[in-house]
């Protein structure tokens, strides 16, 4: 059996010895990146990096990434889809050596003192060319002289990496998949037909070229790339010949407590079984979300909004096989246990994961309440209509429309499950083809959204990024310098038009505070102060009084940009080059923002 300890002991003991450095995962909330809620890949945090700026720990890094995605989150509860995964990831920034890379994907794959892979158990894409880039001729060979014979040429619908604009940098991919050794399912067979004969495990993006309009030729990019990302769970799934991601480690001894309280067993059948991964699942996204350091509540917005649905979600399945959500807790022990050794923010905020849990369940059991009184008004509404109609000598069905059945549970989070046994009971039926049609047309809409939150894509905003990022240190700068330094950063994030910090101060701050802050702040733009970057261990930059928190987040070795005598702090990056590039900063809102923390919006005009 090889653990998830063993794997990630294993990817580490292979990078190091091939010269690469490892760096620490990213919080799963990025921070000042308005292109995504949630970290999807382990290149995500990188982006300023893989953009040209330099990396402290240098130009070859890997890391395990926590990641989260949430576009499939119907899926979740079938044998190979998670919403919260962890990513094996590694880079080479600033060149695109793919032959070395191939190899080296190729050994860790195969070789007897690593994963052990058979050759013939494994199958590769690669990009197949087309009018705006050569085929993936380089990545085709270095496979061939690995020995590889399953190489299939792919279009760029599969084999193709851009940002989400389709400008920018950009370059094809090649997929490594293991072959399960099931029949092939047609003459056409191959890792694109998602018949279940091949499971993909990793990636390597040969990020080469860039694109300077929708549809153009792909030109050499200055600063190519190397981005690979190798799914964990997966791989371990593969390794220990497991048909599905829930059969071992903690998801196994998660469903094993579940069966031990609950009405109905694991294997009663698909439904059940699809509720009992649903637990799980969604159990450990609200477990990482909860316990960031960036303290995401359940809300209806962004982030908030997708940890609520995770737990409501997680709610409702529970009910399906009647298992108590008492019991939850005891999950989130299990979850905190193996994973808080390698997160330490979920181990220190246990409690807090636990009381915002339950917070929320008992929050979801109230608006159930009040969807009880709707439904039954729903029927009061449709006995009216029976009656008008009956006048008339009409015959009106005992139906519940497909809409009322998905404001039910758009609204007050009635399952459908739940609207059609209360109307059964009523001796009604519920059109289900009309809420299935509602609840398809509600889920593209939210996919068009994250997507589009996606799509914005960091290269095209990073100038504005950059600028708001050094207004965020000034502001910080300027904070302390009227209230002390215990004043610290409690939350930032950044959009294409503003930043938002968050900061402790015990009280609302008044009109002339707010403008001595405009002021400190503007002084430093006016004074055209460079902005100086400089790269050292973690250890010294606190000897020099660098700000910044002195978390797990950070490598060994850290940015540290300096804004003359003004600002001094511990930060990824990217800035301004100079403060002139503010031009102006107005603060447009001060506001509380939870207890003892205020909230400030600011632009730069
Ligand atoms: N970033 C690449 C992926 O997510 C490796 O597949």
């Amino acid at each position: 059996m090889i653990t998830r300890e063993k794997l990630k002991q294993l990817w580490k003991k292979f990078y190091i010895n091939h010269g690469f450095k490892e760096i620490s995962s990213s919080s799963i909330v990025p921070e000042n990146d308005p292109t995504v809620l949630f970290t999807t890949a382990g290149m995500h945090p990188l982006v300023p990096y893989l953009l040209g700026e330099k990396h402290p720990s240098g130009d070859k890094i890997f890391n395990v990434q926590r990641c989260l995605r949430t576009n499939d989150i119907d899926e979740v509860g079938d044998e190979s889809h998670l919403s919260m995964f962890e990513m094996l990831g590694n880079w080479t920034l600033g060149s695109c050596n793919k032959r070395e890379m191939i190899k080296l994907s190729f050994e860790f794959l195969t070789s007897k003192e690593y994963l052990d892979i058979p050759v013939e158990r494994l199958a590769v894409t690669v990009f197949e060319g087309d009018q705006t880039a050569p085929r993936d001729e380089e990545a085709y060979n270095a496979w061939k002289e690995c020995g590889i014979s399953q190489i299939f040429y792919m279009p760029k619908e599969d084999n193709w990496w851009a940002l989400g604009s389709g400008i920018g940098p950009c370059g094809p991919d090649t997929e490594m998949f293991f072959d399960t050794g099931k029949e092939k399912c047609g003459p056409n067979c191959s890792p694109a037909c998602h018949c279940g004969k091949y499971i993909e495990i990793w990636n390597d993006v040969f990020m080469q070229y860039r694109v300077d309009e929708v549809g153009g030729r792909a030109k050499p990019l200055q600063h190519p790339n190397i981005d690979t990302g190798m799914g964990l769970e997966r791989t371990i799934a593969i390794l220990n010949g497991a048909s599905s991601l829930y059969d071992f480690g903690t998801f196994k001894q998660v469903i094993d407590f579940i069966e031990q309280k609950a009405d109905v067993k694991y294997s009663q059948d698909e439904k059940s079984r699809n509720s009992y991964r649903v637990i799980a699942d969604h159990l450990r996204a609200a477990t990482f979300i909860l316990g960031d350091e960036k303290g995401i509540l359940p809300s209806n917005l962004g982030q908030g909004y997708v940890l609520r649905r995770f737990i409501r979600r997680a709610v409702n399945h529970a009910r399906n096989i009647g298992f108590d959500t008492k019991y939850f807790s005891d999950i989130i022990d299990i979850y905190v246990e193996e994973f808080g050794k390698d997160y330490s923010d979920i181990s220190k905020n246990t409690l807090l994961i636990k009381e915002e849990l339950n917070k929320e369940i008992t929050k979801f059991s109230k608006a159930l309440e009040e969807g009880h009184k709707e439904f039954e008004k729903v029927i009061k509404g449709i006995e009216k209509h029976i009656e008008f109609a009956s006048k008339n000598g009409e015959i009106v069905e005992r139906k519940i429309s497909g809409k009322s059945a998905f404001r039910l549970y758009d609204t007050f989070g009635f399952p459908f499950e739940l609207t059609k046994e209360l109307a059964n009971e009523r001796g009604y039926k519920v059109d289900k083809e009309e809420f299935d049609q509602k609840f398809k047309e509600h889920q593209e809409k939210s996919r068009d959204q994250s997507n589009k939150v996606f799509k914005g894509g960091l290269a095209d905003t990073s100038n504005q990024s950059a600028r708001l990022h050094t207004a965020t240190h000034l502001l910080l700068a300027g904070l302390q310098h009227f209230y002390g330094k215990d004043v610290v950063q409690k939350g930032s994030n950044i959009t294409p038009e503003r930043l938002r910090f968050d900061f402790n101060l015990d009280h609302k701050m008044t009109e002339k505070e707010i403008a001595d802050v405009e002021n400190f702040v503007n002084d430093a733009i006016e004074r055209a102060i460079p902005v100086r970057c400089d790269i050292m261990s973690l250890d010294m930059a606190r000897n020099q009084g660098a700000h910044g928190s002195f978390n797990d987040r950070y490598g060994q070795e850290v940015k540290v940009y300096t804004i003359g005598d003004v600002s001094k702090e511990i930060c990824g990056g990217p800035h301004a080059n100079n403060t002139s590039e503010l031009h102006h900063f107005k603060i447009i809102k001060e506001e509380s923002c939870a207890s003892g923390i205020r909230r400030i919006k600011a632009i730069l005009d």
